[in-house]
């Protein structure tokens, strides 16, 4: 594996996705927290920064373990940070570098330039410059303005680079980590989704044994795939809950449901409708609500828990971007959870918990799912929040508005499937708003609903665009709705990206 030491910059995590899309394993690490080297660490990477080499208290790690005994690739940062250490220097450049440059030199006999052209696009980001190499450094590549745009130790596998290449602008980024990644370190391409199912199943058999396992299925692609993940290894012995809140899509718990069965999974349904709609009762505060649905949310799934005799572990669809520990916001608080107060917790939250997927990116987690053989109809389905419809409907929650909003949302969505749109859209759903307005119908005045339709484009929901849908689209979804959905006799389209604007409204 590659072990790369995370030292806060915004694209730590892009460095770790290109080195897994070569089928390599690798884990990221904060840099103030070092894991002891293990056989199977083949290299090692260090990101960029925010910080400079020139602030007091710059972050500086001792890495010495690593010079000499595996190879290292220092990235921006993580290049000047090993230049100045060993005796080069590092001044502020004169000019930011910033965006797009070419190599107008390449040391084609080193390995780590393997296959680079010369001219090749790289990606600059950085305030600081390597101004001198330490003597025995060499330079092997370079840019018009930047002479230190790459170097190599003289007598170790150590390797600094000013450019960003995991950046898809840098066009033979990967071509440069896999030289790294595989021709230097020497790691083995065989970190496939196949590979992960067959070691990961052994794991958990290895660890759960014959014991019980709880599983809350929510209908979407991590608990899914989690489910099947350790339904292969342990069977029945996986019971999963699957609850309804009543703040699904329209026919949503039953078809996810059937879905479930199909795939062999010991799966019961809960319909809880009721007991979430009374704890919305009157409720307008957007956290508020959620509060109320999280709490409802454990109080059944705690009762249901106790159905499964003697069970002993909790699976979870925990991906790998919740655990990764970031450098940007730590902090003492940011890593202590509330595991003190044990006593208060409901009894499946003392459970012991079983993540087969917290190694996994989202996409990977999607591959995996596939190999699995689990449906696209679950697989390819957009994020849907845990709130699911209140946090849709502004104001205050009945089943009724609930009704009309599943209505106006199935519409939307089948219009995005049969047209052939849903895949080029992130996420996309209905907003029902507090908000009345005239119209005509026939001759008749009418005072209703309007509701907004959104649809986003993004890669992790933390930004976003609005997506452009034709407006032959938009204009034929609005005609079904205002027909066919009583009580709502205008629709909208939000057109703002975020940020500024949420995805959700709430
Ligand atoms: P926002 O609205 O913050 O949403 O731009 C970003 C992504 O998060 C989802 N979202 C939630 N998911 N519980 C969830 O499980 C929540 O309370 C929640 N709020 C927003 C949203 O659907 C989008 O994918």
């Amino acid at each position: 594996k590659i072990l790369i030491l995370d030292f806060g910059s915004q694209y730590t995590q892009l460095i770790a996705r290109r080195v897994r899309e070569l089928n390599v394993y690798c884990e990221i690490h904060p840099f103030n927290k070092i894991p002891e080297i293990t056989p199977d660490l083949k290299g090692v990477i260090l990101s960029g920064s925010p910080s400079s080499v020139r602030e007091e208290n710059y972050p500086n790690p001792d890495i010495t373990p690593f010079l000499g005994n595996l190879p290292v690739l220092g990235v921006c940062y993580g290049a000047q940070l090993m230049a100045q250490e060993n005796g080069g220097e590092v001044i502020a450049s004169t000019i930011r570098e910033y965006g797009r440059a070419k190599l107008s030199h390449v040391d084609h006999h080193n390995l780590l330039l393997k296959e680079i052209t010369l001219d090749s696009q790289v990606w600059m980001s950085h305030g600081d410059t390597i101004k001198k190499i330490p003597d025995n450094f060499e330079v092997i590549a370079s840019t018009d303005s930047v002479e230190v745009a790459a170097y190599k130790v003289k007598d170790q596998e150590t390797y600094g680079i000013q450019f960003h290449p995991e950046v898809t602008h840098s066009t033979e980024g990967k071509t440069l980590l896999r030289n790294f990644v595989v021709h230097i370190s020497g790691c083995s391409q065989d970190w496939t989704p196949d590979q992960f199912i067959e070691s990961t199943v052994a794991e958990l058999r290895e660890q759960i044994g014959g014991d019980k396992v709880i599983l809350g299925l929510s209908g979407g692609v991590d608990s899914s795939v989690a489910a099947m993940l350790i339904h292969q290894a342990i069977g029945k012995n996986l019971y999963c809950i699957f609850v309804d809140n009543g703040l699904l899509r329209k026919n949503e718990f039953e078809d996810v449901l059937h879905s479930y069965k199909d795939m062999g999974l010991n799966v019961k349904g809960v319909d809880a409708k009721d007991q979430f709609y009374a704890a919305l009762a009157g409720l307008t505060d957007p956290e508020a609500k959620r509060k109320a649905i999280g709490r409802v949310f454990i109080e059944v799934f705690d009762q249901e828990s106790h159905q499964v005799e003697d069970a002993k572990w909790l699976g979870q669809g925990t991906i790998y971007p919740d655990v990764i520990e970031s450098v940007s916001v730590k902090g003492p608080s940011a890593t202590i959870k509330s595991h003190h107060n044990v006593g208060g917790l409901p009894d499946f939250m003392k459970l012991k918990v079983v993540e087969p997927l917290k190694t996994l990116f989202k996409d990977e987690v999607r591959l995996v799912g596939r190999t699995l053989g689990i449906s696209e109809n679950i697989i390819g389905r957009h994020p849907f929040p845990g709130p699911g419809l209140a946090i849709r409907i502004l104001g205050d929650i009945t089943a009724e508005k609930v009704a009309i909003l599943q209505e106006v949302d199935h519409i939307f969505i089948s219009s995005l499937k049969k047209t052939g749109l849903y895949d080029q859209v992130w996420q996309a759903g209905a907003m029902l708003l507090p908000i009345q307005s005239v119209g005509v119908m026939g001759d008749e005045r009418t005072y209703e609903r309007v509701v907004a339709l959104r649809a986003v484009t993004s890669v992790d929901g933390m930004t976003a665009d609005w997506c452009h849908l034709p407006y032959e689209f938009l204009a034929d979804v609005s005609n079904e709705i205002i027909n066919k959905v009583r009580g709502v006799n205008r629709v909208v389209y939000d057109i703002s990206s975020k940020p500024p604007a949420t995805i959700e409204w709430e």
